[in-house]
C-alpha cells in the first residue's frame, strides 16, 4: 500500500544527493546488512516517504512491520537510529505524536516510514526484535 496521508504535516526532506550506506542491524537474528543507497534510484518503492528508511530498507530486502503502508498512522514502523541520525530531519509532530503510541521509545526512536536521511553521512539503524506485524506471525 502507498500513499498519504492527508491529516499529516508533510516531511520537509532534502533527498539525498550523493551515495551513503545505511547500515541495518536486525536485533532479532544479530544480522548486520549494509545498503548503499544510490540517489538515482530513490525512491527505491513506493512505501513510505521518498527515501525514507523504510523505502531503503525494503530494497535492501529488509522486512520492516509498515501496518498503515507508511503514512504516520500506526508505529509499527519503529525503529532506532543509532548513527546518522543528524542527516535526517528532526520528526514532525505528528510523527512524535504516532512515537508516543509505541513500544520501547527511546531518544533515537523514529518512524522509519517517515525519517528520510539526506546522505551526508552514513545511517545506522537497529530494527528491534518485535517488529512483527501480528498478522503475518506464523509465516
Ligand atoms: S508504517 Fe505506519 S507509521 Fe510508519
Amino acid at each position: 500500500m502507498a500513499g498519504q496521508n492527508p491529516y499529516i504535516t508533510k516531511v520537509q526532506a532534502m533527498p539525498a544527493r550523493i551515495p551513503f550506506q545505511v547500515i541495518f542491524e536486525i536485533e532479532e537474528t544479530g544480522e548486520l546488512k549494509t545498503l548503499a543507497a544510490d540517489p538515482e534510484k530513490i525512491p527505491y518503492g513506493r512505501t513510505g516517504e521518498p527515501g525514507s528508511i523504510l523505502d531503503l530498507a525494503e530494497a535492501a530486502g529488509i522486512e520492516i512491520d509498515h501496518a498503515c503502508g507508511g503514512v504516520c498512522a500506526c508505529a509499527t514502523c519503529h525503529v532506532y537510529v543509532t548513527k546518522g541520525l543528524e542527516s535526517c530531519p528532526p520528526a514532525t509532530d505528528d510523527e512524535e505524536d504516532m512515537l508516543d503510541t509505541a513500544r520501547a521509545v527511546k531518544t533515537e526512536s523514529r518512524l522509519s516510514c517517515q525519517c528520510v536521511p539526506n546522505g551526508t553521512c552514513d545511517v545506522r539503524v537497529v530494527v528491534p526484535a518485535w517488529n512483527k506485524n501480528f498478522a503475518k506471525e506464523g509465516h
